[in-house]
């Protein structure tokens, strides 16, 4: 497929092809990324899964290229939106991108908004330009996305600080100025961490809602699979800088095809049926960067492994439709 008919009707805008990322540190050079390819459809959400430290906010920071490239990454691989290759850009066509075209909810959110400036002062800096023509008009336009993202009184919300709201009025603010310029392309990078279930449930119903609305795509990265199996299509596992399972979400959940997949699955507490006298957890940790050894990188901690995990590189191979899974013994277990 070309660059130009992947961002025609029907096709993926955003193709990332075969992204390999590595920074430069004090003690030496790390691969962080290993040939990760994902594709990311108008209107669909896809999640992004893997334990901590897997190189997800890695992922989709390299869409928007925050990392500071002049001394420490090294990217390799493509990353077309709509159709253009983005590590191709120049630096002030990625500043026409970031915030408009493709919006990012960061995982920390509290730090996208300033203690220091009104709610008002911040949401108005990323109302379009069309809204700014009068004062009005573009606070009208503040307002309607605080309510769109289901906050009341926004009028008198803009002009309250940070401090005035609850964490997850912050978040939704947050969540209101990434979506303010209806961007094509949404960022989530953990947006409902630390946030209690209710609210949790009424954000994510909210990010739905205008994914459905204004068409746009998501990545979801999260490690809440049940927040995946209630809101995304398709998933996207990783591990230690690989894809490791590609799938649709009801594949992954009910017949994982790679052990790291049935691992996080397993580990997903239930509330109904008989309880298990422990939680499920997948044995040791996810190592380092710096820590990767030989064959199949999930092979450590894998129950299934064989000899020849340990010492053959598997590649993501086809397992039925359009699920993936990176390992030599799809089917066995
Ligand atoms: N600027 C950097 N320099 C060196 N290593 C980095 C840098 N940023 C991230 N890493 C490393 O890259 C790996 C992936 O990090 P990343 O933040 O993408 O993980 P994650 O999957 O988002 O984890 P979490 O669920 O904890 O947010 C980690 O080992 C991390 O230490
Ligand atoms: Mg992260």
């Amino acid at each position: 497929m070309t660059a130009e008919n992947s961002a025609g009707p029907g096709g993926p805008m955003l193709d990332i092809r075969g992204l390999s990322i590595r920074f430069k540190t004090d003690y030496g050079v790390l691969d962080v990324l290993d040939g990760v390819s994902m594709r990311v459809f108008p209107g669909e959400m896809t999640a992004l899964v893997g334990e901590s430290g897997c190189g997800k906010s890695v992922t989709i920071q390299s869409v928007m290229r925050l990392h500071d490239e002049k001394r420490q990454v090294v990217y390799d691989g493509e990353i077309f939106f709509k159709g253009r290759d983005v590590l191709k850009l120049t630096r002030s066509e990625m500043r026409a991108i970031r915030g408009g075209e493709i919006a990012m909810i960061f995982q920390d959110s509290f730090s996208s908004l300033d203690p220091i400036f009104r709610i008002e002062d911040q949401l108005l800096e990323c109302v379009p330009e069309d809204a700014k023509r009068t004062q009005s008009g573009a606070r009208d336009y503040a307002a309607s996305m605080l309510e769109r993202v289901g906050i009341n009184e926004p009028y008198l919300r803009l002009r309250q600080y940070p401090f005035e709201m609850s964490g997850g009025m912050r978040q939704r603010v947050a969540i209101a100025m990434a979506l303010s310029r209806g961007p094509s392309l949404l960022l989530a990078d953990e947006p409902t961490t630390a946030l209690d279930v209710t609210i949790q449930a009424q954000v994510m119903e909210l990010i739905r809602e205008l994914n459905r609305d204004l068409g746009m795509g998501v990545i979801l990265v999260t490690h809440d699979l049940a927040v995946v199996s209630e809101t995304c299509e398709r998933a996207l596992v990783m591990y230690l800088g690989q894809i490791v399972e590609e799938a649709s979400v009801g594949d992954m959940l009910d017949r994982p095809a790679h052990p790291y997949t049935l691992g996080l699955v397993r580990s997903i507490p239930q509330l109904e049926g008989p309880k298990p006298e422990r939680l499920y957890a997948i044995e040791g940790m996810v190592p380092l960067p710096g820590q990767i050894t030989r064959g199949c990188r999930f092979a450590p901690r894998c129950r299934y492994a064989l000899p020849r995990c340990c010492e053959e590189t598997p590649e993501l191979r086809p397992v039925q439709g359009s699920q993936s899974a990176r390992c030599w013994r799809i089917g066995e277990f």
